[in-house]
């Protein structure tokens, strides 16, 4: 059990006139020019920080902001984030980038007592970056009372949900271009999943397994023998049946799953879209992470759009794992139809695959040593 606000305002013997150092997730997505391209994370973090404050704590906010290599790099200042925030939430001071700070990545004791120092007590609602040993995520739960934020416990109950009680069948689809990014996820799913179902980039290393030619696709080779081990042990993997392609000349050419060389598939088809529908449209549970296809381009998100209408139709509990489907259902507007986006990406995804992460064993470690 993690730690909560409630217990956290119990050890301290109250909030009011306390100051919080809330680890948050503000790592939001730029445009062009620096600008914020989509606010979710800080709104995300509103729940928690208005609880805070409204039990009379003051909070200084922290969080990383991409990836500058440990010292000040104008291109991730979080002024903008620091300016929204003060929209949402006045009066919630927040610090420069944590990773502007060398000890941040290296988990540096020092910067974790410069972060606790004159601070009552430590909330993680990072659900984000808390598959990081980072110092802003393991160390102050060592040094302060701890709890995990509103964020962070409605994420680890939903998707530790998938893991241990699912409504069945339960249905995962998969995608996104690298199957080695996935192979554990996939690996754990099928212990509790009731189908897999796999498009985006890293179908075509599963379809050459079968020994279909896949183009100018994308293709991990070294990942063709796990795939076929998988594919061989007779693990419930759905995958394409055709393909959008993009062929000689910049033509869009819907195709089967052989595909001629210099065609390089881009999107799953329209049969296979229309399959995967059915599928989830007869789920109790699905978890969908990674797009079908390249969906930034029109000419390819077709895939992705009719599975997220699949979702957002389906009487099934639904879950997007974070990262470019939660983009991909903010785009299409369909993100109020899930039961849950998570705003995590990478921690999404270890969480399913390893039921715990960094930052929530420091939390449970810390309410273990009061
Ligand atoms: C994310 O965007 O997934 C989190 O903020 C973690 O960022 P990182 O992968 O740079 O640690």
């Amino acid at each position: 059990m993690l730690p909560t606000l409630e217990t956290l305002s119990e050890s301290l013997g109250g909030l009011d006139g306390s100051r919080i150092l809330l680890r948050a997730d503000f790592n939001v997505p730029l445009g062009p020019g620096g600008e914020i391209a989509d606010d979710f994370r800080i709104k995300a973090a509103l729940p928690t920080i208005r609880w805070l404050t409204g039990q009379g704590a003051a909070v200084t906010a922290c969080s990383h902001l991409g990836r500058p290599a440990g010292k000040p790099d104008p291109r991730y200042s979080l002024a903008r984030v620091r300016a929204r925030l003060a929209e949402l939430a006045p009066g919630v001071e927040l610090r420069e980038n944590l990773r502007f700070e060398p000890g941040e990545t290296g988990n540096d004791d020092r910067l974790v007592q410069q972060l606790a120092d004159g601070c009552h007590g430590y909330v993680n609602d990072a659900f984000g970056a808390s598959h990081r040993a980072h110092a802003s995520i393991v160390g102050p739960p060592l040094h302060l009372p701890s709890a995990a934020g509103r964020l962070l416990s409605k994420e680890v109950e939903v998707l530790l949900g998938l893991r241990a009680n699912p409504k069945r069948p339960f249905v995962a689809v998969l995608g996104g271009a690298k199957v080695s990014d996935k192979l554990g996820v996939i690996h754990a799913l099928l212990e509790t999943a009731d189908e897999v179902v796999i498009g985006g980039g890293m179908c075509f290393t599963f379809l050459a397994a079968l020994g279909h030619s896949v183009g100018d696709s994308l293709l991990e080779p070294d990942q063709i023998e796990a795939c076929a081990r998988l594919l061989g042990a007779g693990a419930p993997i759905r995958l394409p049946s055709d393909i959008t392609t993009l062929a000689p000349g910049e033509r869009v050419v819907q195709a089967g799953v052989d595909l001629r060389p210099g065609w390089r598939g881009l999107d799953i088809g329209p049969g296979t879209a229309a399959e995967f529908s059915d599928v989830i449209a007869g789920a109790g549970t699905v978890l969908w992470n990674g797009p079908m296809g390249l969906f930034e381009d029109p000419r390819f998100a077709a895939g992705t759009k009719v599975v997220a209408q699949a979702l957002a139709d389906s009487r099934a509990f639904t879950v997007v794992g974070g990262g470019d489907s939660a983009a991909a259902v903010r785009q299409f507007a369909l993100d109020r139809d899930m039961n849950h986006v998570s705003t995590g990406g990478g921690a999404s995804l270890e969480l399913i695959e390893r039921g715990d992460l960094p930052g929530l064993k420091a939390l449970r470690e810390s309410a273990d040593n009061p």
